[in-house]
């Protein structure tokens, strides 16, 4: 399942959920946890297992509760008769949360745990692997951490995240790349700004980032061309795959005036399988 784009959308908002799914996200995810008052969690959970039941253009998530909250069994009930294509886990602490999880689903559902929102989850993010075939990759969330430890925010003046969170996302990257799963970037909140937003997503495809949650339509369009490998890139990437096919044997070979082996090699065949994608 390709996941270059993520789009959010309330799980009270059925109108919003209709014209998300014209869009050109690789999946949505429909929310039943923070966008969604407590109060209107009963009328989300029908709406969205009404959407579940049309035809699906796209891939379509839903987010659940956080499994200690009470909430989230009735949330599942609602919506595993509509099989989602995978359930997105909000304050998700590591292995046994995700086996926890695994455990209540039958069938083809995929998992996506968001790993940095909790104090315990930072020291989890190292245990995703080898738990179930379900987990498709591995999220951050920067806004919930700070509530949780007393922090005043998670941003310096110029919006960059502070030193806290660059570990948490920087713990979500290894964390998603040891379990051998997409990482995948967090929200970028200030929707307007898609300069901002172009930036902060190439950033992430160079960290080693394959996708990215979006809030906003307009967000969605950018972040699917930042993580869709450039024309050059793929040039790039075919001259070295080429390179070494005719040099069989050869570990190490110059291009350009470079040196490229081993490690060249494989990110070269990864850009070329993002790009086939
Ligand atoms: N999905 C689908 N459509 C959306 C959308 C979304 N996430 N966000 C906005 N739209 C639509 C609006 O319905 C509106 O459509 P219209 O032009 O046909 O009326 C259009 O896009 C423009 O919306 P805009 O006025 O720019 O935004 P807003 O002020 O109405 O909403 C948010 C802003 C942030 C509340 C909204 O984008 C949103 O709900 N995002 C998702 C929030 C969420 O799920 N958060 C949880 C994870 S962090
Ligand atoms: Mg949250």
């Amino acid at each position: 399942m390709r996941l270059r784009s993520l789009l959010f959308v309330p799980g009270d908002r059925p109108e919003r959920m209709v014209k998300a799914a014209a869009l050109d996200a690789d999946a949505l995810i429909l929310d039943l946890e923070d966008s969604v008052a407590p109060g209107a969690k009963a009328a989300a959970r029908e709406a969205i297992a009404a959407f579940l039941s049309e035809p699906r253009p796209r891939a379509l998530f839903v987010r659940i509760n956080p499994l200690d909250s009470g909430l989230a069994a009735d949330d599942l009930a609602a919506v595993l008769p509509g099989r989602p294509d995978g359930i997105v886990l909000p304050k998700a602490e590591g292995a046994a949360s995700l086996a926890a999880l695994d455990a209540m689903l039958s069938g083809d559902i995929r998992i996506l745990p968001i790993a940095t929102e909790t104090p315990a989850a930072i020291f989890a993010l190292g245990s995703y692997g080898g738990v179930t075939p379900r987990l498709c990759g591995l999220t951050w969330g920067a806004e919930d951490l700070p509530a949780a430890i007393g922090a005043a925010t998670s941003r310096e003046a110029d919006g960059s995240y502070t030193a806290p969170y660059q570990l948490a996302r920087s713990l979500t990257l290894f964390g998603a790349h040891a379990a051998g799963v997409p990482a995948i970037e967090t929200v970028y909140p200030d929707f307007r700004d898609l300069d901002g937003l172009a930036a902060y997503a190439a950033r992430g495809r160079r960290d080693g980032f394959t996708g990215m949650m979006a809030i906003h339509p307009s967000q969605v369009p950018v972040i699917n061309a930042a993580f869709t490998p450039s024309a050059e890139e793929r040039d790039h990437a075919q001259r070295i795959v080429e390179l070494f096919a005719a040099n069989p044997g050869a570990g190490a070979l110059q291009m350009d005036g470079r040196m490229v082996d081993a490690p060249h090699l494989k990110a070269a065949r990864a850009v070329l399988a993002l790009a086939a994608d």
